[in-house]
């Protein structure tokens, strides 16, 4: 299977709610979100999602209130205005890699296979993760396995690195893993998990394309319009849950002339909405997930 998609119906219930609406799925992997926001749809609805990984182009839907862009999130403004859309009534975002990507071992994703060091969704782009072992300074691989990785140990691990790399260039998964044999046996996997998705998020610009993405899903959302965005660790969800509750990521939000914080989204739900054990139970990607939906004010 390409995906099994997570809080599928927790996430359309709270997204969908006018069936003759448009709608925009940013992240359509195997397309699960998709079809379920499809069937919720009347014959006026209409539908655009993204993905920016060739593979997903594979599982698009036939259907005429349907059109799938290959596209990077983040253009999401400027690509609808080419399909002549500046509003929509709601955007789902179901963040991070697909099941695809980590099984599709020769990508780099997983921690479990050998394979080159990849790790791009957009195989067009030329920055991968060979580049960021082999090319990258010491103290920007530092903090890039500190902020996006929260490894403590993160000085340790950029200066090993580059110490190797002198004699010779880091090429797979493998290379990388056996730098790190020091790692207690109880903790390596952990520590993979960690370290991997701290170099997939550089690679793949995860928080910057999120915030960009998050703006512009904001100046097109119609009032009353809806934001909908699973994310699967808490470096996205701290970044999604700062701008709905304040429609920024930093500092403090605008006031009124009687001092009253200005909102950018009524919450529909002031804590996150996980998984139950069943679907985590049947599902193990939906573990981590958490949901925030936000009604545009
Ligand atoms: C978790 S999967 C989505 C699964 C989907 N909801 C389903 O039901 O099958 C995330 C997908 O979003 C894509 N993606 C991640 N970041 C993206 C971005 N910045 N722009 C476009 N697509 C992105 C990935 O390539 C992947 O296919």
């Amino acid at each position: 299977m390409y995906h099994n998609p997570v809080l599928l119906k927790q996430s359309v219930d709270d997204l969908v709610t006018n069936p003759d609406g448009t709608y925009v799925d940013c992240t359509f992997g195997g397309g699960g979100h998709s079809r379920e926001i499809l069937n919720r749809l009347s014959d006026k609805g209409r539908l655009f999602s993204f993905d920016q990984d060739l593979d997903a182009l594979k599982n698009t839907i036939d259907d005429p209130r349907f059109t799938l862009i290959n596209q990077n999130f983040r253009f999401l403004e400027n690509s609808l205005l080419m399909h002549s859309i500046s509003q929509v009534d709601g955007i789902l975002a179901d963040l991070g890699v697909s099941s695809h990507q980590f099984d599709e071992a020769d990508r780099g994703f997983s921690t479990r296979s050998n394979a080159p060091l990849d790790m791009r969704m957009n195989v067009m782009q030329n920055l991968d993760a060979k580049r960021v072992i082999n090319e990258y300074g010491e103290e920007e691989l530092a903090d890039i396995f500190y902020y996006y990785g929260e490894l403590r140990e993160a000085r340790k691990l950029a200066r090993d690195i580059v110490h190797h790399r002198k004699t010779k260039s880091i090429e797979t998964t493998e290379d990388l893993k056996k730098l790190f044999s020091y790692i207690p046996p109880h903790k390596v996997n952990k520590f993979y998990a960690q370290l991997f998705q701290a170099i997939r998020i550089e690679v793949n610009q995860e928080l910057e394309v999120l915030k960009e993405m998050l703006v512009q899903a904001y100046n097109i959302l119609k009032p009353e319009g809806r934001l909908v965005v699973i994310s699967y660790h808490s470096l996205e969800d701290r970044l999604v849950k700062r701008f709905l509750k304040n429609g920024m990521f930093e500092g403090e939000p605008e006031r009124d002339i009687y001092g009253n914080y200005k909102k950018a989204f009524e919450l529909v739900k002031s804590k996150a909405i996980i998984p139950d054990e069943k679907e985590i139970e049947e599902n193990s990607r939906a573990r981590s997930a958490k949901m925030r939906t936000g009604i545009k004010v």
